[in-house]
């Protein structure tokens, strides 16, 4: 029995140290924490649960009989954030880079597989550099593996992919597959296809910084949602961004109580939009007042940044907030606008987070580029998501809701359930001077007739009252009062229950 027990220490020691000391001093030479570092301080202490630490890989090509380290490269298990559960796993790149092989994917469908059964999220730490190339097919299919689990996954409990290393090949399409990815800045990247072979292909020379880095792609492609400075900080602010989410959809996110009163006023409000229709404001400053404890979780905050995307809190219970940014090209909807909101919406729909969208749009963005690239396509990606959405739907209209984009944009006839306009609002067609260029195009040789047209139709329009004489507006409220009435509209739809008409799936424009 003893000698058993002194085995298993052996054992565990070994499997501990995954490819030994000097690799894991090039590890942490790099900026990098390793698999089991990363463990720790993500989850609470001394909950994590590890799984398959002495599992070994199969394959006995190119020298692969001699070399077998316990665990096989990826470190398994569940464990506990702020006390509730959660399944892991962190590939471990000082054992053969991370790379995955048949068994490292069984590891890993493990995980999936039991957190699918209870209905807890599932985080993968990724550090891999990608297929085990020993192995062939069998790791490919390992990867396949993968997928479709988190394909089955999707909308069934949340998925966090959190990039530490690097990520190519096929190995990207998992993360792609999951509802969320964050990036470590200068460590990690991600690619279909590496610097060299874009080199051979395409003649392009890039660094894989610029190809696929963390700056990358939170500012130009939008695959990742935000990018770190390092692993501790990414850790952390993972711990927190979990606190948001419910663990699977059946269940509501956890209630954070506040001392921040749900009545609270706020009079700088009533001055954020500037009497000058065309001059910009910030809409984050009216989250920021409107939310508890002005804490807004903002995701992709430096990718399309006309439309603003992230959690919060109003009275403790989580929201999604989707709100359209003055500040930058007005506020209108382009192509990627419409599918950074359109997969969140979906997202907060799937896990039964009331949405609140907050309205200044002048439309979607006319010209070729935009044309040529889809928006048609891509522009309803967003009206079809807030269209199929069930979960509570609060709508504030602070200023411009023109056109389709007024549609678009949780209106009551996408069933909005509670839509607010603040006085400054302008519901229309268009803005004043171009509707008037295609109605009275006659007078234009006339600027006094052009300006009293212009004011005609700025009189009739550009206010909430004929919206709301259709009942399209529930109320004109004060934007001092936002927070309060926004906070009774959602303790008020609580107890919502709506359902789709039963279908396999309903086809988004893709
Ligand atoms: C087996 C691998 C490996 C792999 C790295 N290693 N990648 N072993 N299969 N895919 C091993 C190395 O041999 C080395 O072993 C150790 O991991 C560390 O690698 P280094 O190259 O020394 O590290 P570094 O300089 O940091 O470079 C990391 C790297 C590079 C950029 C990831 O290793 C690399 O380019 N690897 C290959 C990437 C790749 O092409 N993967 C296949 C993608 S195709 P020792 O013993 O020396 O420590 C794919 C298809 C999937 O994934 C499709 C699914 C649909």
């Amino acid at each position: 029995m003893h000698e058993i027990i002194d085995q298993l220490d052996e054992k565990r020691r070994r499997a501990a140290l995954g490819g030994g000391q000097k690799r894991i001093d090039s590890q942490h030479a790099k900026g990098k924490l390793t698999a089991r570092e990363r463990i720790d301080l993500l989850l609470d202490d001394g909950s994590f649960e590890e799984w398959d630490m002495f599992k070994e890989h199969r394959c006995v090509d190119f020298g692969m009989d001699q070399s077998h380290i316990p665990g096989d490269g990826v470190v398994i298990g569940y464990g506990t954030i702020n006390g509730r559960m959660v399944f892991v796993y962190s590939q471990d790149f000082t054992v053969f880079g991370g790379a995955l092989s048949e068994t490292h994917a069984e590891k890993i469908c493990k995980v999936m597989d039991h957190a699918m059964k209870v209905g807890a999220p599932v985080i993968g730490l990724n550090d891999s550099g990608g297929a085990r190339i020993q192995e062939g097919v069998a790791a490919l299919g390992g990867y396949a593996d993968v997928f479709q689990r988190n394909v089955m996954a999707s909308g069934v409990i949340p998925q966090i992919s959190l990039i530490m290393g690097p990520c190519a090949g096929g190995a990207v399409y998992s993360p792609a597959i999951t509802d969320f990815i964050f990036m470590v800045k200068d460590t990690s990247y991600m690619f279909v296809t590496g610097p060299e072979v874009v080199k051979t292909v395409t003649h392009e020379d890039v660094t894989a910084e610029e190809l696929g880095g963390a700056l990358t792609h939170t500012t130009k492609s939008g695959v990742a949602d935000l990018a770190f400075d390092h692993d501790v900080q990414a850790l952390m602010m993972l711990r927190r961004f979990f606190d948001f989410l419910p663990l699977n959809n059946r269940e509501k996110p956890p209630v954070k109580p506040t001392k921040d009163p749900a009545d609270r006023l706020d009079h700088s409000l009533d001055t954020l939009v500037p009497d000058n229709p065309n001059k910009p404001y910030d809409i984050k400053e009216l989250i920021q007042k409107m939310v508890d404890d002005t804490e807004f979780f903002e995701l992709q905050p430096n990718y399309a940044k006309n439309i603003v995307i992230g959690f919060a809190r109003m009275e403790g219970q989580t929201v999604g907030i989707v709100a359209n940014q003055p500040m930058v090209l007005a506020g209108c909807l382009d192509i990627k606008s419409a599918i950074k909101a359109g997969r969140f919406v979906r997202f907060c729909d799937a896990f039964n987070i009331p949405i609140i969208t907050l309205v200044d749009v002048p439309g979607f963005m006319p010209g070729t580029s935009q044309e040529y690239s889809g928006i048609i396509k891509h522009g309803a990606k967003l009206l079809y998501a807030y269209a199929e959405c069930t979960v509570p739907k609060v709508t504030l209209i602070t200023r411009k809701a023109y056109g389709g984009a007024y549609d678009v944009m949780a209106s009551k006839h996408l069933r909005g359930d509670v839509n607010f306009a603040w006085p400054s609002a302008e519901i229309a067609v268009m803005g004043p001077k171009g509707a008037v260029e295609i109605i009275f195009r006659d007078e234009k040789g006339d600027p006094v007739k052009v300006a009293e047209r212009e004011a005609e139709y700025k009189a009739k329009f550009a206010n909430p009252f004929v919206a709301g004489a259709r009942g399209f507006i529930d109320d004109v409220i004060m934007p001092n009062e936002t927070r309060k009435r926004v906070c009774r509209s959602l303790a008020m739809l609580r107890g919502k229950t709506i359902q789709n008409p039963w279908r396999k799936h309903g086809n988004i424009p893709l």
